[in-house]
This record gives C-alpha cells, structure tokens and sequence, in this order.
C-alpha cells in the first residue's frame, strides 16, 4: 500500500467502535503467540525487539512484496551490510543490485538515503515520529513499524492486510478512502488499550499475520480464525464480499526487443550490458542492449547496422509482467565484431562486458527482465 498523507483523525469519537473486547484482543494476541510464522526478521513475542535498521530493511522489502520472495534477499542483505552505518557507506550501485528480484527499486534508493541522513541528522534511527516521517521514504506505515516493532511504542501502523482485518471485523462494506481514515483511527486505540499483556510489537504484527495467513482478500478461512466470534463480516456472512473488488487499472502492453551482443571471454561467453540512466524505471539497472515501443525492432536493427553487426539468431520470445505492464520480450544474438557497439545510441549511460555466468548473481545489478533474457538464451553458458 503507499503511503501518503497523515491526516486520518478527522472522525468524531462516536464513530470508534472497537468491536474486540480485551478478551478477544488478548485471543488474537494468544493467537499470534502459537501461529506466528518464524521469519529472520522477526523476535519471539516477549523476547528481545529487533534493531530499528532490521525493522526498516525489512519492513521496506516487504511493501508490495510476498514475505517468501523478501526471505533470501533479507538475509543477504543483512550479512553484506548488517547496521546502518554499514549501509550508510555502501555504494549506491551495489545497493541497486542487491536489491535485483524484489522490484519497486525506488524503495531501494530510498533505504540507503535514509541510512545516510539518519546517521547525518541523528547519529542512529530514532524512536521520535517527526524525526523518523522526515527520513527518505518513510510514511506512516514504516514509522509504525520502527517505532512499534523496534522501539516497542504504542503506535500504530496500516497496512493492506489490517485495512481488510478491521473492515471485516466492522463489516465496513464502503470503499477505500473513508475506510482508511476510520482504520487507522481504531487501529491507534486499539495497540494503547487493555488487556494489560498487549506489547505494541506483538499486537500490530498479530493484525498483519491474521490478515496474511487466515483473513485473506479470497477464501477467508473464518473457522481458524481466533476471533470470529467478535467479527461482523462473519455474523453477517459478508466475509468474502470485504472489501468490494475494485476494478483494476487496465495493464499496459509493451513491445521490448534486445540484442544479445557476445563475444568469447576467458571462462565461456560474455554479454555486452548498457547501464540505464539514474531516473525512470529500472533506474540504474545493467541490461543487454535495448529499446521499448512499437518501434523497438526497427531501432535495434538500425543500430546493429551501424555497427556493421548482423543478429545470427533469436531467442524465443517471452512475456514479462510487472504490476502495470505486460513486456513481450523477444532478442536477437549478434556476435560481436572487433569493436564493440556502444549502447549509449539507444540511450544508456555506459556499458560494460558481463561473464554470462554471472548473469543470475545478486550482484550483476541486472532487472529480472534482463536476467530472464539472458536465460533464456544460453543455459548451457550460465550453468558453467
Ligand atoms: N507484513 C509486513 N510486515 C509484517 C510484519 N512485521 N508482520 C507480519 N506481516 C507483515
């Protein structure tokens, strides 16, 4: 969910019902306490809270990404840099490409300058809110979480998971916006009320968890849930029908046609990469050479022809699809001549010479479009 505005306490009093008495708060929390998944990020309820900078990397890698896909990455990431000053130091480039499999790489740029200018402003992350909203790429979800989590705080956090929690518990069956503002409203009553045992941490990931593993958007598995007797939506037989679908934004189609430049290195193929520029999508990122559109074709196929460089083969084509687009993907391989071509024609910043080998390492600094690519061109290479 993105995060943008704060302004959620615009609602009377009146209207913040809670629905769970402490009972049925201390059963969800009971709960979470047996059922939790045990995840590298994550301290046992009661046990010691995780550093602030692991809550944030791993609160930043889990926005719009599935818990199993953030597991490795998390783990590679924290043994290569694992406190914030370590992150602090670390080349930008490098960041980019550890990042490589979880998308969304603005929240990559955004992590490493807020591990620079909280080291600047604070000499750590800290625990105060306003300090914490004025760091890069921190909304009030990620506030929430450092703050609860880390700093075990009374503050609350939302989340698509607790949105669709709390609107069924309230069977709220309207649409997205006043729906938020009324979420967070109880969701900050609700991590600072009774019953006594409640720790901030335990409670808003107790939400989340609910919400991933047994009140999920289809097939809400009610007869496992430990609050369904509180729960509206079930009274009501309204579960599945929270929230209303949404008609979804109609997905773009997009024509991507790339050459595949190789020459023989030392330990097998290498692949000719351009470097995308610092902004746009993919920012930053290697790829083998390239153009979008429905000119695509035309464009590679002029520049490999001023180059004197003619394709002896293509891979099978292939579709890639990001949450607003749909890449039909095909390539075309040119061995290279003597002189190599240079992809700043088509718009990179530099290019470099890549062992095909090296193409899956997390460290190629590639788009998983252009890992795919490679892959599907020559396994034989990349199995060496
Ligand atoms: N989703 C994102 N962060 C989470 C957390 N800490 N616990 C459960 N689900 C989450």
């Amino acid at each position: 969910m993105r995060e943008k505005t704060n302004a959620h306490d615009t609602l009377p009093d009146s209207t913040v019902d809670l629905v769970l008495d402490p009972a049925a708060r201390q059963a969800l929390l009971d709960w979470y306490g047996r059922e939790h998944r045990r995840l590298p990020w994550r301290a046992e309820p009661g046990g010691l809270a995780p550093a602030p900078y692991a809550v944030l990397v791993s609160e930043l890698m889990l926005q719009q990404t599935r818990v199993d896909t953030v597991i490795e990455p998390y783990r590679r990431w924290m043994a290569r840099w694992p406190t914030l000053h370590d992150l602090a130091r670390a080349d930008l480039q490098d960041v980019l490409a550890q990042w490589t499999g979880l998308g969304y790489y603005r929240r990559a740029r955004h992590l490493h300058a807020a591990a620079v200018a909280a080291l600047e402003r604070h000499g750590e992350l800290p625990n105060d809110p306003d300090l914490l909203r004025r760091l890069p790429g921190l909304g009030p979800y990620t506030v929430g979480a450092v703050r609860s989590i880390a700093f075990g705080e009374p503050e609350a956090l939302v989340d698509g998971n607790v949105v669709r929690v709390l609107a069924r518990w309230h069977a709220w069956t309207d649409a997205e916006p006043p729906t938020l503002s009324r979420t967070w409203k109880i969701a900050r009553r609700l991590v600072s009320r009774p019953p006594a045992s409640l720790d901030p941490s335990s409670w808003n990931q107790a939400l989340m968890e609910l919400g991933a593993t047994v009140c999920t958007p289809r097939r809400p598995a009610c007869l496992r849930c430990p609050v369904r007797e509180p729960c509206r939506a079930r009274q009501l037989g309204l579960a599945e029908a929270i929230p209303p679908t949404r008609v979804r934004a109609a997905v773009q189609e997009v024509q991507a046609v790339h050459a595949l430049v190789w020459r023989a290195g030392p330990h097998g193929r290498q692949v000719l990469l351009g470097r995308r520029p610092a902004t746009g999508r993919w920012a930053g990122l290697w790829e083998p050479p390239g153009a979008e559109g429905p000119d695509a074709r035309a464009t590679v196929a002029a520049w490999l022809a001023q180059n004197n460089l003619r394709e002896s083969g293509q891979i099978d084509a292939f579709v890639h699809v990001l949450t607003h687009r749909r890449y039909q993907v095909s390539g075309v391989v040119v061995a290279a001549q003597a002189t190599a071509p240079d992809p700043v024609a088509l718009g990179y910043v530099e290019a470099r010479w890549l062992p095909l080998a090296e193409v899956a390492s997390p460290t190629s600094g590639m788009s998983r479009l252009a890992v795919r690519l490679c892959e599907g061109w020559s396994p034989q290479d990349l199995a060496r």
